[in-house]
């Protein structure tokens, strides 16, 4: 699987990552500043907010990152996503996003 991650400042950034790894994961071992993970990946920071910008069918949010993506520090829009909730390999075999200004 494949992560491309859009800066605000227009960089991009191609990763190649194993099945498994959540968009923030790949983010905080590659140094992709722009996502934070502070909570880990248990979806109780907001600090992995992401746009995302395929157009790709992902699952739904569940309960606890709905209530995260009120919490978000950019704001809220409709493709908004918490990274550490969506797996390569398992929700999407390539995922383009957009980091946001700021994450807190
Ligand atoms: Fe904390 Fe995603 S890493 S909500």
């Amino acid at each position: 699987p494949c992560i491309t991650y859009l800066h605000p400042d227009g960089r991009r950034d191609e990763i190649a990552v194993d099945a498994g790894t959540t968009v923030m994961r790949a983010a905080v071992g590659n140094g992709i500043e722009g996502i934070v993970g502070e909570c880990g990946g248990q979806a109780m920071c907001a600090t992995c907010h992401v746009y995302i910008d395929s157009d790709i069918e992902l699952p739904r949010a569940c309960e606890d990152e709905e209530e995260m993506l009120e919490c978000t520090a950019a704001e809220r829009l409709a493709n908004s996503r918490l990274g550490c909730q969506l797996r390569a390999g398992e929700h999407f075999d390539a995922l383009v996003v957009r980091l946001p200004e700021r994450q807190v």
